[in-house]
């Protein structure tokens, strides 16, 4: 809902209220956009006493020519650079003149029901209760004017902003070398910083460091959103936890180069801002030319971590991914990688889909290999023709025997790359990105292909889409396995070499919206060797992603964990992979690999013609049994109950969204001598309603459940797991 008033001494505030929350905008006389509040929900009362009691600070410059009023002490929506406030603007513009101030001033706003596209950016769907308010701000000095655009999602909980900016003056160009999606000022700095970090192998584990005067951030500038961080970030009072707890979260739907920032000032505000990471950027607006920021997900949770997750889980699933495969079931796929890697011909696959087709499996992925000539990382990419002597035949006779298993088909491709050794970069060598005069350097065997250049994005287009119309392919896994680095394009001229990083991502989404709209029934999954793109932005386009190449169940624990923290359940793959694991070499009891890989859509990544009948058959009924569970897995909500310390126990679980059936998962990393069994507590059920619990048959009553708990068993084992499957009882067999 968004109400506008009036209050008595003339100032408009703006009440910005979900269901749960309430941010407030207020209009200074002089036209300062302020902020007077961003919390739990408050009724639409004048708080502007809120900014009007704030005390002023010796030293600081007062602003409008009025003694004592300081805009650095004052939260305010979208600060800018040059006037009196010196804390980090949340945009920066050079003049053609080479002056640096702007003074945004209220213009004008209106408000509508719905919410409009952002440009050539992916970004949230309005739901049905969405209403959109846009202020325009504007600096008449240097012609320039900003839209801010807040949609609220009052059933969803949660508040977008993204902005536009115009360069209104007749003939004079204006570079841009910031600009943030969101820019929030909390007057208070009690706060954690907590987000989501790591590597390859290794992303999204959840970290956490209380805020110190200065600026903490995390970032990425790697030309994808990257391995190393989410393009996330929560400030988090110190009591948080699951259940407990305040917590203020900004989440980009971008998937390139990123910053979210804390900056703790002098007098313990916090100024909290997200989006395009300013190093290595500008932007050239000519006059009359406008920009456009992706858009943030800003949620605020008053009860702990879980509630923040639940808020962007229904955001996401509802709005985010594509529509078509919000509520579609995912299929069990096998897929070749960890089977095979390079090493497999015609005969092996389908072997392999014949395997799989036995023990459940619906889908059959094939990865890397299938093209050009590469048996390795050497070559290829770039060259998207089956090669026929390897697969025994088209690709179409292949998918054809694969099919016949009772299986669907998918590909990998990795688009956006090429090797040095392929006929497309020894046709189109200026294609790749490079630095003028200096050697380009490779990475995993590959250059990066310059999605700044329309062409590019044309080829990509007609060579993927190529392969997609001859075959008749139900999934493809859109992997991108290198950083972009030596940044320099051939198309772009000498004063736009900066906007190269965007402009990729901006190509990349052009590709992506042109893919998935000419084929629409392919379920396309998002991967950059594993997790290193793993954002909102790509799940615009693409429903599923690979977490992490990491494919061990404890490895998978932490990562999972924090993946859960921002995105559904029905977005994240997992695979039952090999004991001993490829990556870390450890062995881990089928049921615990099951059990972490059911902690979302199923999948396989083993030859299972290596593997002995018992071994199949064990598998057969784990993937029986999540086939029993799909869509609770898939769409229901998940709770967390252990395992945000990072510790030695994780336990989760999901209740379908009409409560009538519970399943609850528990692994324990490794077992320690000498200890007696314990018990879990559950969450979130309903206390008065009884519970059969699949297998002992028992009946235990929701209130039993969460306060004594269900015993975890006596563990003798590393790699542990229990799972329980509850189904409500109604009434009458109770
Ligand atoms: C990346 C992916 C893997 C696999 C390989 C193939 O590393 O993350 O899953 O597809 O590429 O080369």
């Amino acid at each position: 809902m968004i109400d506008v008033q009036k209050n008595t001494t003339g100032q408009t505030i703006f009440y910005l209220t979900t269901k749960t929350v309430s941010l407030v905008l207020l209009v200074t006389e002089s036209g300062i956009v302020l902020t007077p509040y961003w919390g739990g929900r408050i009724t639409s009362q004048d708080i502007s006493y809120v900014t009007g009691e704030i005390t002023r600070a010796s030293y600081l410059a007062d602003a409008d020519g009025q003694k004592d009023f300081k805009l650095e002490q004052l939260p305010q929506i979208y600060p800018a650079y040059g006037y009196t406030d010196l804390r980090g603007p949340a945009f920066a513009f050079l003049y053609a003149d080479g002056s640096r101030t702007t003074d945004l001033r209220y213009a004008s706003h209106r408000t509508y029901s719905g919410k409009e596209k952002l440009d050539g950016l992916p970004a949230l769907r309005p739901s049905q209760d969405c209403q959109t308010l846009e202020l325009r701000l504007a600096d008449p000095v240097q012609s320039m004017e900003a839209v801010l655009r807040f949609s609220v999602f009052e059933s969803h909980d949660a508040i977008t902003e993204s902005v536009r900016v115009a360069n209104q003056h007749k003939t004079q160009s204006v570079r841009m070398e910031k600009l943030c999606s969101a820019n929030i000022d909390l007057m208070d700095c009690g706060f954690d910083l907590l987000h989501l970090s790591g590597a390859w192998g290794r992303e999204c584990h959840i970290r956490r460091r209380p805020l110190e005067q200065g600026t903490q951030s995390v970032s990425s500038a790697r030309g994808a959103s990257g391995h190393g961080h989410n393009p996330f970030a929560a400030l988090v009072t110190p009591d948080t936890d699951e259940v407990h707890g305040e917590v203020y979260a900004l989440h980009l739907v971008y998937s390139g180069n990123f910053t979210v920032s804390a900056e703790v000032d002098m007098h313990q505000n916090t100024r909290f801002q997200i989006g395009i990471n300013p190093f290595d950027f500008s932007w050239l607006l000519e006059p009359g030319q406008s920009f456009q920021s992706p858009e943030a997900v800003l949620v605020y949770s008053g009860e702990g971590l879980g509630r923040m997750s639940q808020i962007f889980h229904h955001m996401y699933q509802d709005l985010l991914i594509p529509e078509r495969f919000a509520k579609q079931e995912r299929p069990v796929l096998l897929n070749s990688w960890e089977a095979h890697y390079f090493d497999f011909d015609g005969t092996a696959l389908t072997a392999l889909a014949a395997e799989a087709a036995d023990i459940g499996a619906e889908l059959f992925v094939l990865d890397d290999g299938w093209f050009g000539k590469r048996s390795d990382t050497t070559s290829s990419v770039g060259d998207w023709t089956p090669n026929e002597e390897k697969l025994g035949g088209s690709l179409q006779e292949l998918t054809a025997a694969i099919e016949e298993t009772g299986l669907a088909f998918g590909l990998w491709f990795e688009p956006e790359m090429v090797s040095p050794d392929s006929y497309l970069y020894r046709r189109h060598p200026e294609w790749v990105i490079q630095a003028a005069g200096r050697r380009i350097e490779k990475s995993r065997d590959e250059y990066v292909l310059g999605l700044s250049n329309p062409a590019v994005c044309e080829h990509i287009i007609t060579s993927v889409g190529n392969i997609l119309s001859q075959n008749n392919i139900r999934y493809v896994k859109w992997d991108m396995n290198r950083n972009l680095t030596n940044l320099g394009s051939t198309y772009l001229p000498a004063e736009r070499q900066q906007e190269q990083a965007h402009r990729y991502i901006l190509g990349l989404y052009r590709v992506l919206e042109t893919l998935t709209h000419q084929f629409p029934d392919v379920l396309f999954e998002g991967c950059a060797g594993g997790g290193g793109r793993f954002d909102p932005g790509i799940l615009y386009y693409m429903p599923q992603m690979w977490p992490s190449d990491d494919t061990d169940a404890v490895e998978r624990l932490a990562i999972q964990y924090g993946v859960s923290l921002l995105y559904p359940p029905s977005v994240m793959e997992r695979h039952i992979s090999a004991a001993p694991n490829h990556q870390v070499a450890r062995r881990e009891p089928l049921e615990t690999r099951a059990a972490v890989a059911m902690w979302g859509n199923l999948g396989l990544e083993l030859n299972l013609v290596r593997m002995d009948k018992a071994e199949k058959a064990a598998l057969a009924e784990e993937i029986a049994f999540y086939k029993k569970v799909r869509p609770l897995v898939q769409f229901g909500d998940l709770y967390r109950l252990k395992g945000l310390d990072g510790g030695n126990q994780y336990a989760w679980m999901f209740q379908s969204q009409d409560q009538k059936t519970v399943l609850v998962s528990f692994v324990q990393i490794q077992a320690s001598p000498n200890t007696v069994s314990k018990r879990l507590r559950l969450r979130h059920l309903d206390p008065d309603a009884w519970y059969r619990i699949e297998g002992s048959g028992a009946v235990r009553s929701g209130r039993e459940m969460m306060h004594i708990g269900l015993d975890t068993g006596k563990i003798r084992t590393d790699a542990y797991s229990r799972r329980w499957l509850l189904t409500r009882m109604d009434r009458a067999s109770c």
